[in-house]
């Protein structure tokens, strides 16, 4: 896995980890925002965030990616 770190709004630590077929594991307290620019509720210390467009509960993973793509 692979992890960028960055400022969090407090001046600790925010990393962002990339897990393979995954999400993005957002660590620390980073605040979040939709694409409208409105700050999405972040009540957690890790926050998993979609990446294969799967997901119910968008743009937070609900582990959608881990089931099997059925075939035609
Ligand atoms: S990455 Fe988990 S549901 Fe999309």
């Amino acid at each position: 896995m692979d992890s960028n770190f960055t400022t969090g709004t407090d001046g600790s630590d925010v990393t962002i980890t990339v897990c393979p077929d995954g999400p993005l594991l957002v660590r620390g307290s980073a605040q979040l925002f939709d694409t409208d620019g409105n700050p999405l509720p972040s009540n957690r210390a890790t926050v998993a965030l979609c990446r294969c467009g799967r997901t119910g509960i968008a743009p937070f993973c609900d582990s959608s990616h881990k089931k099997k793509l059925r075939r035609p």
